[in-house]
């Protein structure tokens, strides 16, 4: 095995863009026009690592459960939701403006806001500072529907993907014959006109969230809640996140949505310091409350056996999937130096890797070495996603493959021309082994099923 040697915490947020960008992750959007602000465009190697993350979600949520059914509900639903929800009323930001350098920030995040004349300083801190006094701004985005522009064909983009499920809480109840606890899941794309976005994907106004609500007994909500925060912390260690960077937060008083009763936050330690990565709330009955008055449709259980009825409480985890992969390729990142030279390598778990393995045929000229390796390569992709590189000297193709994740590459060489068999290189600790070619397929189905532990967890 090679003499390697980590060097702790080598990841900043600017590696990270670096990486996604070179590596075709993560693409400023319409960069061509000058891009718009926090706003991405994922490439290939990002698509296949967020529909990982989501689809380690729905078999976390829905798969391996009794209890929680799926939906994808519409973006733009009836503007009348938002006004039962209190988002039309509620969903904003203290905002204020700084009459020097025209800029606008968040009346409550100054001191993580730059002076736009002086970036050293925070707003407010300069003599020349000029700030308006504090006014709500709604968070909504909103659009017209059809092509005549009055005032009732005013929609919004939903600001979460909740509210489409407490308007179908009667069809699910009913079409899937659920009773209390029972969760409804939902991944979708929400918008937010974020007045301070930034730190790449952790902030943007266009991004998806991964939202469950959960609905239980009213006298059941505390220990669900708990049984969530719970799940929801072993989510993230379960695909390698490591336990030392992750923490539970509850939410003071003052911190809460006007929907929730208790809060808790996942943080990650990301280069910007411990953040939200995911919140755990107890919304109680408020969101069924508020639609039966406005829908004038009944929001509630009945016991068909007892005739008990009540509006059951909600439990809601709701995590963000640009957010959640972000923390996956943070805690991922590495820098090593490999028998004097350096390598960066992203140790994602092999279930969140965009590439599961590489098929390499050691020499490309040799059309023997080739033709066994494109034929390992067509058997491996029928199960998983692989690639097949013979593309520049052999190092510098194990390096690509280390720098976008993949788990596992396989060699075929001189050896493999006389025996059959090859060579698979482990991307953590580059120990090398040989393995008949015939065995590779069940090989790798097995490697990709086995515990893994961050190597940097120690
Ligand atoms: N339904 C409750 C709700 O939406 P939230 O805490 O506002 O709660 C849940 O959002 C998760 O969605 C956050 O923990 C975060 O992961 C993600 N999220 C929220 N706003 C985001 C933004 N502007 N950019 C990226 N992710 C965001």
């Amino acid at each position: 095995m090679a003499e390697t040697e980590p060097r702790a915490d080598a990841v900043t947020m600017d590696k990270i863009v670096s990486l996604a960008r070179r590596r075709g992750f993560v693409f400023p959007s319409s960069e061509i026009y000058g891009g718009l602000g926090s706003a991405y465009d994922y490439g290939h190697y990002g698509v296949l690592a967020k529909n990982n993350v989501k689809a380690r979600w729905l078999e976390a949520m829905v798969q391996e459960r009794d209890d929680i059914v799926a939906l994808d509900s519409a973006i733009i639903l009836n503007p009348a939701v938002w006004e039962a929800s209190g988002h039309v009323a509620g969903f904003s930001d203290p905002l204020v403006d700084c009459r020097t350098c025209k800029l606008r920030f968040r009346a409550d995040a100054l001191d993580q806001s730059h002076c736009g004349r002086k970036p050293s300083k925070h707003p407010g801190e300069t003599p020349d500072c000029d700030l308006t006094e504090p006014r709500q701004f709604n968070l909504m985005l909103s659009t017209r529907l059809g092509a005549v522009e009055e005032t009732g064909s005013t929609a919004y983009l939903r600001p979460e993907t909740a509210q489409g499920i407490f308007v179908n809480f009667k069809n699910v109840l009913q079409l899937a014959r659920r009773k209390p606890p029972f969760g409804i899941a939902q991944i979708g794309k929400s918008f937010r006109n974020e007045i301070t976005p930034g730190n790449f994907l952790f902030r943007t106004r266009e991004f998806e969230q991964m939202e469950m609500e959960y609905f239980v007994p009213p006298a059941e909500a505390e220990r669900w809640f708990e049984y969530w925060v719970n799940e929801r912390f072993s989510w993230y260690t379960r695909y390698g996140i490591r336990e030392s960077h992750l923490r539970v937060r509850a939410h003071e008083q003052d911190e809460l949505s006007h929907y929730s009763s208790a809060t808790s936050d996942i943080e990650y330690l990301f280069p910007i310091g411990w953040s939200e990565l995911e919140g755990i709330a107890n919304r109680g009955a408020f969101d069924l409350t508020q639609h039966t008055e406005h829908s004038g449709t009944k929001l509630e259980f009945v016991d068909s056996a007892t005739g008990e009825r009540y509006v059951p409480y909600v439990i809601e985890p709701a995590g963000g999937v640009d957010r959640s992969l972000l923390a996956f390729l943070v805690d991922a990142y590495d820098e090593e130096e490999v028998a004097g030279r350096e390598r960066t390598v992203l140790r994602l778990h092999p279930e969140i890797a965009p590439v599961k393995a590489a098929v390499l045929p050691l020499i490309a000229k040799s059309d023997e070495m080739v033709a066994k390796a494109r034929s390992l390569y067509e058997e491996l992709r029928r199960r998983s996603v692989v690639e097949y590189d013979d593309n520049g000297a052999i190092g510098r193709r194990y390096r690509r493959q280390d720098e976008i994740g993949t788990p596992y590459a396989f060699t075929v060489d001189e050896q493999t021309l006389d025996d059959d068999t090859v060579t698979v290189r482990d991307r953590d600790s580059l120990a090398q082994e040989r393995l008949p070619i015939g065995g590779v397929r069940e090989w790798l189905g097995d490697a990709l099923e086995r515990p893994w532990r961050s190597p940097k967890a120690g």
